[in-house]
């Protein structure tokens, strides 16, 4: 796939916020911090279109990309980051499910789910993980932060995110470095296909 162009179209919180133009969407989830708005700019090409932090917590509210002119790529807020209120925590958590509920069926064509590469699934990740596949969406698991660990490393953590999460064999994995940029042509690729191109 070319991105030939991409731009931030809005910032949203409720659904009556979201975009109306029926484009399709594809969502990145995952816990704060693990890489979502870098993996964002890495692919669309734009060192800090979606905002990127060194502390966790960065992204709080959705935000909308319009690339191409024609789907959207959407950033989400993290969960799981411990250092928050309980009251914000699940003002977080509401957002997302909100989101990822109202858009499964007519916009979200696909949700790439992110995990960091040097560590094992977290609880989170796990509920997270079964709450997509119950509403029957299609997943992408990419583990970031792939150029922190040797190559040689690389399968074992593989294998062990694939045992964690249950991933059937039909659930792509795919080792990512916003960094390094690699893993970058295989997730547009998949993309691309979760969109029928
Ligand atoms: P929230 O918005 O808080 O949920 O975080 P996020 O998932 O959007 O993470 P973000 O993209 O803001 O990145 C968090 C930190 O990880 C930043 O300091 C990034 O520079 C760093 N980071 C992200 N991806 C990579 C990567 O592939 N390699 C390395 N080494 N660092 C990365
Ligand atoms: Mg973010």
């Amino acid at each position: 796939m070319i991105i030939k162009n991409a731009e931030h179209e809005i910032t949203a919180v409720k659904p009556n916020q979201y975009p109306v133009t029926g484009f399709p969407e594809v969502a990145f989830v995952g816990r704060s911090n693990v890489g979502k708005s870098s993996i964002i700019n890495t692919l669309l090409n734009r060192k800090n279109l979606a905002r990127v932090g060194q502390t966790p917590g960065k992204t709080r509210q959705i935000n909308f990309f319009i690339v191409n002119n024609n789907f959207y790529l959407v950033d989400l807020p993290g969960y799981g980051f411990a250092n928050v209120s309980k009251e914000m925590k699940a003002s977080w958590e509401n957002i997302i499910e909100t989101y990822l509920y109202s858009r499964k069926q007519n916009h979200l064509k696909l949700v790439v789910m992110l995990v960091d590469i040097r560590h094992s699934p977290s609880k989170d990740d796990i509920i997270m993980h079964q709450w997509i596949k119950g509403f029957g969406m299609k997943s992408l698991i990419v583990a970031t932060k792939a150029d922190k660990i040797s190559r040689s490393q690389i399968n074992v953590r593989l294998n062990d995110i694939r045992k964690v999460l249950q991933l059937d064999k039909a659930t792509k994995i795919i080792p990512f470095s916003s960094e390094k940029r690699t893993g970058k042509d295989e997730v547009l690729e998949e993309i691309s296909l979760s969109m029928g191109e």
